[in-house]
């Protein structure tokens, strides 16, 4: 049998950093997960990376049935608490974009720092352990039967994340542990995702697969202006991975490929100058010019190309206006779990402590990071409530 004062299920980023917190406060901390190596999503992302966090966050960057519950535990521990432990490592990062801080070398680096912060605090880390089962203890606590044997603890806090790229170890078990212990989960979704189409919109996407274009997309009474990639299968791009967040089957998406530009007065005063240029050309200071020509093919505009700007009608004015600022798409699906960076909706957050992270229906059990209905954009967020949630609990467990 083994005891510890905390068990925690999940070595990712949220059970890291809780586990370190806790083990730093004197308390004897196991940490344990079914895969064969910890922190495998912190080693894979940002393309080897890692976003770690981001100079600007703000409640506003994350979703939630309760918008505010992200808010505590954001503010007791900061982005800048997060950059000045990186910083006492020496870590190298930059700002790429936004105000995404990434890891100069690699993201090994950044999980090596969580790595000696554990072993400061005494951390059992133990990979390779399935867990069969979780019961309240007769004396208080629980009893975990697991394939390294048997676990008691008076803490167990569940850091086991969502269910993106089950290749690399996801799974539903934080959600099957909620509704054990009579906790209520969200509806879940694939989020951080790619956008799919079918049929001449699929035809579309992938005659400019590999274009990427600024564009502002809008859905739901949000919008983010950032780049956005056609593929083989639809759309990519953090424009379409943010705008992601916010979409639900059947939804439409709002597209303007020109954000900021004026396009009918623009248009008018080309016809005006009486522009001897072609469209394309005119319109390629500000988009490629693969991209209008296809653009204007798929929408049956083709003759604009060629029209003399002199001849322009009012009506052409417009419609040019609504395929490029006005574009409405409606995807037909995402690709799901496979590719997706995050799962949006999760554990209710109505029945745990937005301080703690502790269970109001089960005393000495805790949920942390993406496992919980708490989804952060893209840029950084996600990790930065992982760091978050992760010390707020460890502080108390
Ligand atoms: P995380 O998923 O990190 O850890 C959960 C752990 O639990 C894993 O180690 C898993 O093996 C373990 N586990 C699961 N089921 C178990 C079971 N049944 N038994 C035992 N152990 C189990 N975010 C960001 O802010 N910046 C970025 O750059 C990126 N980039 C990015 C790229 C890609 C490709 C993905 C998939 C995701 C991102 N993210 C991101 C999101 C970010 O990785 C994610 O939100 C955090 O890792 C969540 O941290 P958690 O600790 O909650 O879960």
């Amino acid at each position: 049998m083994n005891h510890y004062d905390c068990v925690i299920i999940g070595a990712g980023a949220a059970g890291l950093m809780c586990a370190a917190t806790a083990g730093q406060r004197g308390r004897k901390v196991a940490l344990l997960d079914h895969a064969n190596k910890v922190g495998k999503k912190i080693l894979m992302s940002g393309g080897g990376r890692c976003n770690f966090t981001n100079y600007d966050i703000s409640a506003e960057n994350y979703l939630s049935g309760n918008p505010h519950f992200c808010k505590s535990a954001l503010s007791r521990y900061t982005q800048w608490d997060f950059i000045a432990l990186v910083e006492k490592y020496g870590l190298a990062y930059h700002e790429k974009t936004l105000g995404q801080l990434f890891c100069d070398n690699k993201a090994r680096d950044l999980l090596n720092i969580l790595l000696a912060e554990c072993d400061k605090g005494g951390v059992d880390i133990r990979t390779h352990t399935e867990i069969f089962q979780v019961e309240q203890a007769p004396t208080g606590g629980f009893s975990l039967t697991t394939s390294a044997g048997r676990y008691e603890c008076q803490s167990l806090v569940i850091a086991t994340g969502g269910l993106s790229i089950p290749t690399m170890g996801a799974t539903g078990f934080g959600y099957d542990i909620a509704k054990q212990f009579g906790h209520t989960v969200t509806r879940r979704d694939a989020a951080l995702v790619p956008f799919t189409f079918k049929g001449p919109w699929l035809a579309l996407t992938q005659s400019l697969a590999g274009v990427a274009v600024p564009a502002q997309v809008s859905c739901a009474g949000q919008s983010f202006a950032e780049a956005l990639l056609f593929t083989h299968k639809g759309i990519s791009g953090p424009a379409a991975l943010q705008i992601s967040n916010y979409w639900y089957p059947e939804d439409s998406i709002t597209v303007d490929w020109l954000p900021g530009v004026d396009l009918p007065n623009q248009l008018k005063q080309w016809r005006q100058n009486a522009e001897k240029a072609s469209l394309g050309t005119l319109l390629s200071t500000y988009l490629p010019k693969r991209f209008v020509v296809q653009w204007l093919e798929f929408h049956d505009e083709k003759e604009l190309l060629q029209k003399p700007l002199a001849d322009w009608r009012n009506r052409d004015i417009d419609a040019l206006s609504d395929i490029l600022q006005m574009w409405q798409m409606r995807p037909t699906g995402t690709e799901g779990y496979r590719t997706a960076e995050v799962t949006r909706g999760g554990i209710d957050t109505d029945d745990v402590s937005s301080k703690t992270f502790a269970s109001q229906k089960t005393p000495g059990l805790y949920f942390i990071g993406e496992v919980l209905d708490v989804t952060g954009w893209l840029g950084g967020y996600n990790f930065q409530w992982a760091w978050a949630s992760g010390y707020c609990c460890g502080n108390h467990v």
